[in-house]
This record gives structure tokens, sequence and C-alpha cells, in this order.
């Protein structure tokens, strides 16, 4: 095997986590060093410093740095006192972190369809699943819409179906921060929103984090409050029940480096896609995003016809080319959640999405080279 053809062969990474330390070389190491050396390990001067940078950056009146993406979603349930009895409207074709908080609350998650195209919430399944919670008895309390792959959810039109039923809405944008929805980023559009700082997330730090944004004072007081045990006045005065929710600074130490080279990952990301979506029309059935929205691109996500999936798989694998499958189980289809209920009409997109979807190799630093031999792979492989 000639030099040229070991290169070929070399394995992809589905996200290259190095590369980005790469670019980030000292600037990592030295704000690890300045926290190691004024030792403010706990809420330190790193997390407000992020918490202002990530508020300014999304357009939302707070930041509210936490533990992880789960825990931001959980915080927020906590804070608006959803319990049982009550009932929260999720998209079954999601990360179980958006239902699972729902079910930690003692509250019933309902979980709803997606629509073929975004893979998000489908507002009309999400009206379908308020009536499904309400003839079983439930109250209606929230929406929970999920920013999936890196892609707004129709934020104007859940907004709508939950001001007609007095419900609050959560963003799940875990896997979206940095995306645009009409103009404005994810963070200003419900009434609170939740992302994730997992290292693959498109912000991801260097262990957990998360953070939840919201316009609303009172909200933003109280979160700050359950991060923390549920302090009052002080650290021993416990005000309410809360957990240990916070960000380490360690980890906003990292996170405000990578805060200051994510637009033009963002850029990146989206050109990776582009070149992807010129590569691959009519091969497969390509991610859309409308011109109302942008996406960060979480996962390049296409779809095939069932069945065809596992060989293509297998094919890219031979060659070193990794890919995932985001979700081959929906939420209920999982044992965890098969028993909560459903919305009204079934949830026939996820369960065909379940089965068509294929997630290929997508980070910000997903040279052209590379990127042309995966495409010429799934060419090739679908050709065949
Ligand atoms: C849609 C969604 N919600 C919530 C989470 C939870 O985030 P974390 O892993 O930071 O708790 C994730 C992360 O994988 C996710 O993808």
């Amino acid at each position: 095997m000639n030099q040229h053809a070991r290169l070929e062969d070399k394995p992809i990474p589905f996200i290259d986590v190095a590369a980005q330390r790469r670019r980030l070389g000292r600037a990592a190491d030295d704000a690890i060093a300045r926290v190691l050396a004024h030792c403010q390990f706990i809420q330190g001067p790193e997390v407000r410093a992020l918490e202002a940078e990530l508020a300014a950056f999304c357009g939302a009146r707070h930041a509210i740095a936490c533990s992880s993406g789960t825990d931001a979603l959980r915080l927020v349930l906590m804070a608006w006192d959803i319990r049982p009895g009550d009932a929260v409207i999720c998209p079954t074709f999601t990360f179980c972190a958006t239902a699972e908080v729902v079910a930690l609350s003692g509250a019933t998650p309902v979980l709803a369809d997606v629509l073929p195209e975004t893979f998000n919430l489908d507002p009309e399944s999400c009206g379908r699943a308020i009536a499904s919670a309400k003839r079983r008895g439930l109250k209606p309390r929230a929406i929970i819409p999920v920013d999936l792959f890196g892609l707004p959810a129709d934020h104007d039109a859940i907004a709508a179906i939950a001001a007609a039923h007095g419900l609050l809405v959560l963003d799940d944008a875990a896997q979206s921060f940095g995306a645009t929805y009409k103009g404005r980023k994810l963070g200003a559009h419900a009434h609170a929103t939740a992302t994730s700082f997992f290292p693959a997330k498109p912000l991801g730090c260097y262990g957990d984090g998360g953070a939840i944004f919201t316009d609303d004072d009172a909200l933003a007081a109280k979160l700050k409050s359950l991060r923390v045990h549920g302090e009052g006045a002080d650290r021993y005065d416990a005000a309410r029940i809360g957990i240990t929710g916070r960000l380490d600074t360690m980890q906003a130490a990292i996170l405000l480096e990578k805060l200051k080279i994510f637009p033009d990952e963002i850029v990146t990301r989206d050109a990776a896609a582009q070149r992807y979506s010129a590569g691959l029309a009519g091969v497969a059935t390509l991610p859309r995003v409308g011109n109302e929205s942008t996406s960060v691109w979480a996962q390049y996500t296409i779809r095939l016809a069932p069945g065809r999936r596992d060989a293509l798989a297998a094919a890219l694998k031979a060659q070193g080319i990794p890919t995932a499958i985001y979700y081959a189980k929906p939420l209920h289809r999982q044992v965890a959640y098969r028993d909560f209920p459903v919305a009204d009409g079934g949830l026939p997109v996820s369960e065909r999405l379940a089965e068509e979807v294929i997630s290929l190799p997508m980070h910000a630093y997903l040279e052209a080279p590379v990127q042309d031999r995966i495409i010429a792979a799934v060419r090739r492989a679908l050709a065949g």
C-alpha cells in the first residue's frame, strides 16, 4: 500500500474535538492556569463573565450557567413548580433528557410528533397532545420544543399554541445554541431556553455544562437560587429546595475561549453543510433550512428509504467513515417512556424518521478533501 492509499484510509472523526483543541492551543491552557492561580473553583469570576457574554451573544436579558443541559431543563421546571398532575408536551423524536426532566418532576410528558422536513415539533400534533393530556385529566402546563440537529423549531407557531392554552414554553436548544429564528438567536424566543455545553455540542466545554436564558427577572433570580440548593440571603439560608446545579469555573474559563471562535465555527459548519448538500443532491433526502432560520448543524442528517441505511453505514465504516443514527428509537419506543401518553393521531412521522435517518461526520474542522472523500463514498454506496 503506498503512502497516498494510507492517507485515503485514515479514519475520519465524527466530531473532531481534537482539531478545535489544537486551534485553541495556549489560550485554553492559559484560561485553566488563571483558574488554578485564583482557586475560585466554584462560582468564580469566569462564571459571571461567561454569563454576561452568553446573554449578549444571544440577546437574552439573563444567562444562568449550570451543570448540564439536563439540569438547565430541570431547573426551569422546578422554578415553574411543574408537579404531579401536570402535563408537559415534548416531541418524541429527541434525546431522552427532554422528557426525562418532566418525569423527574413528577409531571407527565405527553409525546407529540415532528415534521418530516425539519425533524422538529409539529405544531398541529402539539395541539393534539394538549387535547390528549386534557382527556386524561392532566393539566397542561408547558411545551418543550426541541431545536433538533442545530435547527430552530417553528417558535412562532408554538408560541401561538402556548398563548391560546395559557402554557409556558421551555425551548430545548441543547443542540442548537447559536442558531437563529427570524433573525434572532435562540435564547430570545421562549419563556426560557436551555442549552448544553456537552463536548460534542456546537458550543461545548471540556466536561458537562449548560445554561438557561430568559428575559424574566423573577425567573432568573429563582434559577440562581435553585442551582445552589435553593439558597436565600446567603449560602446557609435555605429558601427553597434546590440542587447542586452550578457550572464549574474551569468549564466557564474554557467556554470563554471557545465563545471567541464560535461565530467563525458557525460559518465553517454552515459551509460544510452546503458542501454536503451540493455533493449529495439527488442521492438522498437532504436536510432543509427554511429561509426564516439558520442552523448550527449539530448533525448533518440525511434520509434514505427504509432498509437502505445499514448497507450505507457498513460501506462507509469499511472506508473509515463513521456515521450515527439519531434516533433509531423515538421516546415512545423506549422502555422508560413507552407508557407515557402520546398525541391523538399517533406519531407516524417519528416512526418513519427512525427508519430513515443517518448522520454524517459534521464539525467546524471538516476539510474539503476529507468531505469530498465522504461524499464520494456515500454516492458510491448509494449507487451500488
Ligand atoms: C435535545 C437534548 N436535550 C437535552 C440534552 C441534555 O444535555 P446534557 O447532556 O448536557 O445534560 C441533550 C444532550 O445530549 C440533547 O441533545
